[in-house]
């Protein structure tokens, strides 16, 4: 089965072709870029980027998925081929439906939904969140890497718009037993890869923060507890997140502290935070872990990509003798269209298709 899968829920613009669990075509249009000299995405701009940008990197997306040679590099033919072209060898569009920022999903679900009428193909309408979590099986052009998730199993999710903990059992579908999902822990308030924005931006080093206060951490090296951070919602039952209450206490200690000394310590500040804000993500998935006894756990999400956080899940692995799973490219870590179309395979096996007259957005949208 062939699915295009495109995905517009904050700011990158992308695009997909799967073949079953295999992608054979990734296109990312990131808009960093635009949004950086703001200090986070503004949702006008990202719209109008969104717009200008969708069918050319669907257009990249197709023609890469049908001129790569066996080797997975070289194009074979430069003949120019229309979307009509290409759109014919597709089975399924799967599209982001939510969550995420509303004016944004806006053009990838209109877009989705035009190309589904105009070459009549099948819709399905994926929720992010499950990208993410899904993003651990996506397999490479040769069905790389072969993963088995053993039920039940438990996944930590972490990006700049979420933070979840979530128990997946079977459920009662035959032959996909990945549907049944249970939010068990959640933040409050932001997320950690949004607190890693923050206080970036409180440190005046720009958008996106994570990346930036990673490196800065990686100088720092064992430096990085500056200062004592709070441990938010200490109590051992509680598997919620709360990240909000850490980034005031951050804003507080250094809120005196002249130009001049923050530069000073620049790299054992960021480090500070992101021990910080790490060490509590550790420890409530620590906690379900035990509470659950998953036979696989897995982690996601765009604040993956950073080493330090997936040396620390490794260590927790070894710790509780489990196998643990984190996605096998970088990029599949931040947004990106295959997961997405990972996604659409489990619905369209399901048969559960959308309706492209009515299919809307959902800002909202639960898990
Ligand atoms: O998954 P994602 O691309 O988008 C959402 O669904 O939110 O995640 C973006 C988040 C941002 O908060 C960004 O700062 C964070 O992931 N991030 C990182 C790193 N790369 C991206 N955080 C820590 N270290 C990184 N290397
Ligand atoms: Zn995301």
């Amino acid at each position: 089965m062939k699915i295009l899968a495109i995905e517009t829920s904050c700011d990158d613009t992308c695009a997909a072709v799967l073949e079953n669990d295999r992608v054979i075509s990734n296109v990312i249009s990131s808009q960093t870029d635009l949004h950086k000299d703001w200090g986070g995405v503004v949702p006008d701009i990202a719209k109008r980027a969104h717009q200008a940008r969708i069918l050319p990197v669907i257009m990249t997306a197709l023609k890469r998925s049908q001129s790569l040679s066996p080797s997975g590099h070289l194009p074979l033919t430069r003949e120019r081929k229309t979307l009509e072209y290409y759109m014919k060898s597709v089975d399924v569009i799967a599209v982001t439906k939510g969550p995420g920022l509303a004016i944004a999903l806006g053009v990838g679900v209109k877009t989705a939904c035009e190309l589904a009428i105009k070459y009549n193909k099948k819709l399905v309408a994926v929720n992010h969140v499950e990208g993410h979590i899904l993003s651990n099986l996506v397999k490479n052009s040769k069905g790389l890497p072969e993963r088995e998730i053993e039920l039940p199993a438990i996944c930590l999710t972490v990006s700049g718009g979420h933070t979840k903990i979530v128990l997946l059992e079977k459920g009662d579908h035959k032959g996909t037993p990945l549907q049944k999902y249970t939010v068990v822990g959640e933040t409050l308030d932001d997320a950690a890869g949004e607190a890693l924005d923050k206080a970036a931006k409180l440190l005046g080093l720009g958008y996106p923060g994570g990346p930036v206060i990673e490196r800065l951490a990686m100088q720092a090296g064992a430096n990085n507890n500056l200062f004592e951070l709070p441990k938010p919602l200490a109590d051992k039952k509680v598997l919620d997140y709360s990240f909000s209450g850490l980034k005031t206490s951050f804003y507080y200690k250094i809120k005196d502290w002249s130009i001049e000394e923050k530069n000073k310590n620049l790299a054992s500040l960021a480090a500070t935070f992101q021990e910080s804000v790490f060490n509590t993500l550790i420890r409530k998935f620590d906690l379900a872990i035990d509470k659950y006894e998953p036979k696989t756990i897995m982690a996601s999400g765009g604040v993956l990509a950073n080493m330090m956080l997936r040396k620390k899940l490794r260590a927790l692995a070894r710790k509780k003798k489990l196998l643990i799973y984190m996605p096998a490219k970088i990029w599949l870590n931040t947004d990106n269209a295959a997961m997405i179309g990972r996604v659409g395979w489990e619905l369209a096996k399901r048969k559960e298709w959308s309706d492209p007259e009515t299919l809307d957005r959902d800002p909202r949208l639960n898990f």
